[in-house]
């Protein structure tokens, strides 16, 4: 059950449609993502702060709002670059952070609407700046990529961790799981 971050990424890439015209459309837009990431990091971490749960947790941690800006401005301007042409290093570092949030505690019901809330807030300022549609399409399709990498790897860590406490086969696992959601 141990996902292949790099065969994940080319999979997800197909799955999205995330195209080189979506990659060609970032890249040409690269100083228009730095410029507007510090606006979304505000947007973002008020929007964590709204949440009792999610503040509680930014809150947990000495200096950790400030860590978390830095390291959200970095990561908005990441989708534009791509890294390495959204190649193995971007796959490992979005594997990275999806684990950073499983060992935190952080589910996909704080993730999904978080990243609705990037995609939102950078189609207001698309609007109010002139760009085109296609920039928030592709923006939009590098945003599901990031979530799918982050939503899996809660998937992958709590299954794994299932697996090595019980000692069960993952076949085992996997039936237990169509069973137990069948009656639910
Ligand atoms: C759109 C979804 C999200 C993105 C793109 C994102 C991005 C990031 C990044 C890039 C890091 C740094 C990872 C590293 O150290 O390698 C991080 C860490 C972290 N994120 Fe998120 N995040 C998201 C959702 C959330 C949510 C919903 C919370 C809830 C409170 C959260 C809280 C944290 C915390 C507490 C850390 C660790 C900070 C530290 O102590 O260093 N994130 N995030």
């Amino acid at each position: 059950m141990s996902l292949n971050p790099h065969d994940f990424m080319v999979t997800m890439e197909k799955r999205v449609a995330f195209t080189p015209e979506d990659k060609e459309i970032l890249k040409s837009n690269l100083d228009w993502g730095k410029e507007i990431a510090p606006e979304m990091a505000d947007h973002f971490y008020a929007y964590l702060g709204r949440d009792p749960e999610m503040s509680a947790i930014l809150d947990e941690k000495e200096g950790r709002m400030h860590r978390l800006r830095e390291t959200f401005v970095q990561w908005f301007a990441e989708m534009f670059t791509g890294m390495d042409e959204w190649g193995n290093n971007y796959a490992d570092r979005r594997w990275r952070i999806g684990l950073v949030h499983v060992q935190i505690g952080i589910g996909p019901q704080h993730v999904v609407p978080a990243m609705a809330t990037v995609i939102n807030e950078a189609r207001k300022r698309l609007d109010t700046d002139g760009k085109p549609l296609e920039l928030l399409d592709a923006l939009s399709r590098i945003c599901m990529i990031d979530l799918a990498f982050i939503e899996q790897a809660y998937v992958e860590v709590s299954s794994a961790a299932v697996l090595q406490e019980t000692g069960w086969t993952e076949g085992l696992f996997r039936r237990l799981i169509k069973t137990g959601a069948g009656s639910m």
